[in-house]
């Protein structure tokens, strides 16, 4: 095989896998440097600090002071060194850290460091560097991993870059909505690489354009993930989106649950259309008296049918005896009150039938999903129609007002389609919030522990916001908006609750 096919096959390997593949004695290596265990049966020690006192090396694993990264800490007085291989041995010339100074690191000077201490120069290192007594084999595999620490980093995350990906159709129906999302996107990269960006880090946005089906989403997803190699997605408008697809690439998606749904990497900061109609059901029940078993869920577009099943088993948990969802086939469903789920065009054609049958229940239904078939709709429907909101402009702080306001200057945004943009700036929001909580060594496994530890996220712009154990929504509930007609007129009934499991 000649040098240039090798090098065409190693780098078509290594943009095949996520991360970089490492050998078996790399991975025995890098057990050791995470975790302090050795690959044999044997416990390792290590000694600490002036009086050499013995500790399982388990408890002070290498990446506890140097980082998973390798690149050292700042915090405390003396500092663990960047063990970058190329620091430690390749470049040319003296090294200097903690005041040592000290010629390249051999295989043979490192081992020797690691078991008693003492840097190429001779130097003794600050004791506040453990003495570790490693086996022959151990210490082989630890420092085939040290050569490789630099380049075992999650996608995305490079010496000064954090790179993050969306999809935004630049096409079709969803094309204005992708400019929004992107223009409210990019403002926020831009505003912190303002201030420095991220633990050293800018940050870089790759938006790519999903196409119309399946097939396109998944390709440049597949695009995203291995030639952009982003570390996250943010805030992405592609209802085709597979979960799968992110699940086995290991791929966190901060924004909206896509249609295939939710797994525990999708961090969704708003509440699903079943979360937000379970607070209209409520309502209904203890303000409109509404006896349980008249409510009825209907839905339209088979697209709908999964979130239709999950808002009946949640009305259940919560005590309401509704009957089996319903499809909408343009007939007039029978129940005092309907709770709906799928688009405007479908909720006109709902109301019609509805009256064309004499009949004028409540109807129920997401203000995403139909708010614009409300101003169509008859005068007999007025205060009728009760819409679930996520945030209502009543949720705005002076903060919040002044972060949404500064964007849509600077990205010249309209006012009106505020909705859309308060829920992309939720979604950067919290993504920008976990990041700064995982510090410089950043993993995608961190990011999720982070975003499941944030909780009651001050947005400014939406009830407070956070995930947890299990938890991806980043709220349980909604406002609830009586319509009236003509206007139409939108008065809130209910404040934002959130809904618990069951009462
Ligand atoms: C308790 C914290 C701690 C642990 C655990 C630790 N180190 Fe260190 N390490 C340090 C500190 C602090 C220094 C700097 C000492 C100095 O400069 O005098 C250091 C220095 C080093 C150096 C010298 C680098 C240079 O530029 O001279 C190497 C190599 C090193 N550590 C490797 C390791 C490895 C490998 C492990 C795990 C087997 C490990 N360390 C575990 C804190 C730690």
């Amino acid at each position: 095989m000649t040098a240039a096919l090798k090098l065409v096959l190693l780098m078509l390997c290594w943009c095949l896998s996520g991360a970089v593949q490492l050998s078996e004695q790399e991975l025995a290596g890098k057990r050791l440097y995470r975790e302090g265990v050795s690959s044999s049966d044997a416990q390792l020690l290590a000694r600490v600090g002036p009086g050499d006192m013995s500790v399982p090396a388990s408890v002070l694993p290498c990446a506890g002071c140097h980082g998973n990264d390798g690149r050292g800490r700042s915090e405390g007085g003396v500092r663990p060194p960047s063990l970058d291989w190329q620091r430690l041995a390749l470049g040319p010339g003296n090294r200097e850290a903690n005041n040592r100074r000290y010629p390249a690191y051999t295989d043979a000077s490192l081992a020797r460091v690691i078991r008693s201490g003492t840097d190429p120069a001779g130097n003794r290192l600050d004791p506040a560097m453990p003495r570790f007594d490693l086996s022959l084999a151990d210490q082989r595999n630890l420092t085939a991993y040290l050569k490789r620490l630099g380049e075992d980093r999650d996608p995305g995350v490079e010496e000064g870059t954090l790179r993050l990906g969306t999809l935004l159709p630049e096409q079709g129906p969803l094309a204005e909505a992708g400019r929004t999302v992107r223009a409210v996107l990019e403002d926020g990269v831009a505003q912190l690489n303002q201030q420095g960006g991220i633990h050293g880090r800018r940050l870089q946005l790759v938006a790519l354009d999903p196409g119309q089906d399946p097939v396109s989403t998944a390709q440049a997803l597949d695009t995203l993930m291995q030639r952009e190699r982003v570390f996250a997605l943010v805030a992405p408008l592609a209802p085709l989106l597979d979960s799968r697809q992110l699940e086995r690439a290991g791929l966190p998606l901060i924004g909206a649950t896509p249609r295939s749904g939710g797994n525990g990497q999708v961090f969704d900061p708003l509440p699903g259309v079943p979360g937000q109609l379970l607070s209209v059901a409520l309502h209904a029940r203890d303000a409109l008296g509404l006896a349980p078993a008249a409510l009825r869920v209907v839905y339209a577009g088979a697209e709908q049918a999964d979130a239709a099943q999950v808002l009946q088993q949640r009305l259940r948990q919560l005590g309401f005896a509704t009957a089996p969802p319903l499809a909408f086939m343009g007939q007039a469903p029978d129940g005092e009150g309907i709770l709906f789920l799928g688009h405007a065009q479908a909720f006109t054609a709902l109301a019609s039938s509805l009256q064309a049958s004499g009949r004028n229940p409540y109807l129920f239904a997401a203000s995403g999903q139909v708010a614009g078939a409300v101003p169509g709709l008859p005068p007999s429907w007025s205060r009728r129609v009760l819409l679930a909101y996520p945030f209502v402009p009543g949720d705005w702080t002076a903060q919040g007002r002044a972060t949404l306001a500064g964007v849509q200057l600077r990205q010249g945004l309209e006012p009106r389609q505020a909705s859309l943009q308060v829920s992309t700036l939720c979604a950067w929001q919290l993504l920008v919030e976990a990041l700064k909580q995982i510090g410089r060594d950043a993993s995608r496994e961190q990011l999720l522990v982070a975003l499941e530890q944030l909780h009651d996220i001050d947005t400014g712009l939406t009830p407070l916001l956070g995930f947890g154990p299990g938890r991806r929504q980043g709220m349980t509930g909604a406002h609830v908006v009586e319509v009236s007609l003509p206007g139409p007129g939108f008065t809130e009934v209910a404040p934002y609750r959130a809904v618990p499991d069951s009462l």
